[in-house]
């Protein structure tokens, strides 16, 4: 998982830098090459033999070799790392590094570097607590910087809570996870429109007329599109359902609602995926006050509501367009007549017939139909349906 990748590991003056052995050992033994650089009080708490020893290299602490004069460049050593990766990072490294104070060969190296910065700090449970030491880490998070979260328990100075680094195989995962991540971005920089959820149609205040959507698909799209780094607005209906990380939720209640947030996001989107299931027919009027009963039967005037879908589709571009099928006959045709009326690039299948798909549960079995042919899909979570619906959206997009 890390083989070839470069990684530095700085070490800065923490009773937890004793930690960075194992550490180093562990992501050698994972395939990664590493250099160590130590801040001058580092070398108080591990020394530069064990270092060098673990990850075969010399270890770096000053910015030149006094013996010879001999230059340790921050730049290219910048410019080699995949990851810099500071474990222990003391609440003074840590500061240093919001404000761009460069003391040391470390810092250097941490403003010159073009890759992924990790920092695992490790003080005292005041220290770390402290508000200073708590919005420098907010900072560099949002600066792009991936913190990797301190343990609770016994720290060195017998109190006891949390400060004490992450224990070195934990931090190997989050590294792993953050090259992942960082792997995946193939739709950086995309927006998309991503619709989900069931529309609801007041008759009167108390009643409404709604379906038996769960919002699941459309939100398992909108945080696979998220997760491979497109910015996504989700315009979601009822559900019970938390926003997905990294996805911006904007919540409507009727179709008329769900049409007018999606024409606006349209105009500033490079695709949309509609997967909401959206009343076609809403009572004609809205009655103010809750309908009374009486012995006669009733009747409820219905007008159309507005197709999203064809509205988009009709002023699509070259732009990617994804819809959804959900039918219980002649359901090729069906998922085709719309592929053509709704100007999508493909149409998502999803037959009632077919047991797990469709609303309840977590699975589904879809069918992708294109404007040159189709594609079964097995039966399989709707997380993984979502990853191949982005899949194909990835290749659209190239
Ligand atoms: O025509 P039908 O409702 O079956 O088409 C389904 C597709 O059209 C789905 O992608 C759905 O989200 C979208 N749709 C829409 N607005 C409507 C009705 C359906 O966006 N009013």
């Amino acid at each position: 998982m890390l083989n070839g990748k470069h990684i530095i590991l700085g070490i800065t003056g923490s009773i937890a830098a004793y930690k960075a052995a194992m550490l180093c050992r562990l992501l050698v033994k994972e395939g990664a090459e590493v250099r160590v650089i130590m801040t001058p009080l580092a070398k108080q708490f591990i020394t530069p033999l064990t270092m060098a020893t673990l990850s075969k290299h010399p270890i770096l602490v000053e910015f030149f070799n006094p013996e010879n004069g001999e230059w340790n460049s921050h730049v290219s050593l910048g410019e080699w790392a995949d990851m810099l990766l500071i474990a222990p990072a003391t609440a003074n490294t840590i500061a240093k590094m919001t404000t761009g104070i460069a003391d040391n060969l470390l810092l250097t190296t941490y403003l010159s570097a073009r890759s992924k910065v990790a920092v695992a700090p490790a003080m005292d449970l005041d220290m770390y607590a402290h508000i200073t030491t708590q919005q420098n880490l907010q900072t560099l998070a949002q600066r792009g910087v991936a913190i990797i979260e301190p343990a609770a328990g016994e720290l060195a100075s017998g109190l006891i809570g949390k400060g004490r680094m992450a224990e070195p195989e934990d931090i190997v995962e989050q590294v792993k996870a953050i090259f992942a991540e960082a792997e995946h971005r193939t739709l950086a920089g995309k927006r998309y429109i991503v619709t989900a959820g069931a529309t609801i149609e007041p008759i009167d205040p108390v009643r409404y007329i709604t379906n038996h959507s769960t919002g699941k698909m459309g939100y398992a799209i909108a945080e696979e599109l998220a997760r491979r780094g497109a910015e996504v607005k989700l315009i979601s209906g009822r559900t019970t359902l938390p926003a997905p990380k990294g996805v911006e939720r904007i919540d409507v209640l009727t179709a008329e609602d769900m049409y007018n947030a999606a024409v606006k996001e349209w105009n500033k989107a490079d695709g949309a995926v509609m997967c909401a299931a959206v009343a076609d027919y809403t009572p004609a009027v809205v009655a103010d006050h809750k309908l009374k009963k009486s012995d006669s039967d009733m009747r409820i005037e219905l007008k159309r509501t507005k197709d999203i879908a064809a509205a988009l589709g009709a002023n699509k571009g070259s732009r990617i367009f994804v819809g959804f099928a959900l039918e219980t006959d002649n359901e090729e045709a069906n998922a085709e007549g719309k592929l053509q009326r709704k100007n999508f690039d493909f149409v998502v299948l999803n037959s009632l017939r077919d047991k797990g798909a469709g609303f309840a549960g977590d699975t589904n079995k879809v069918t992708l139909i294109d404007h040159t042919g189709s594609q079964e899909h097995p039966l399989m979570s709707k997380r993984e349906v979502a990853a191949i619906i982005v899949d194909k959206i990835e290749t659209l997009n190239s």
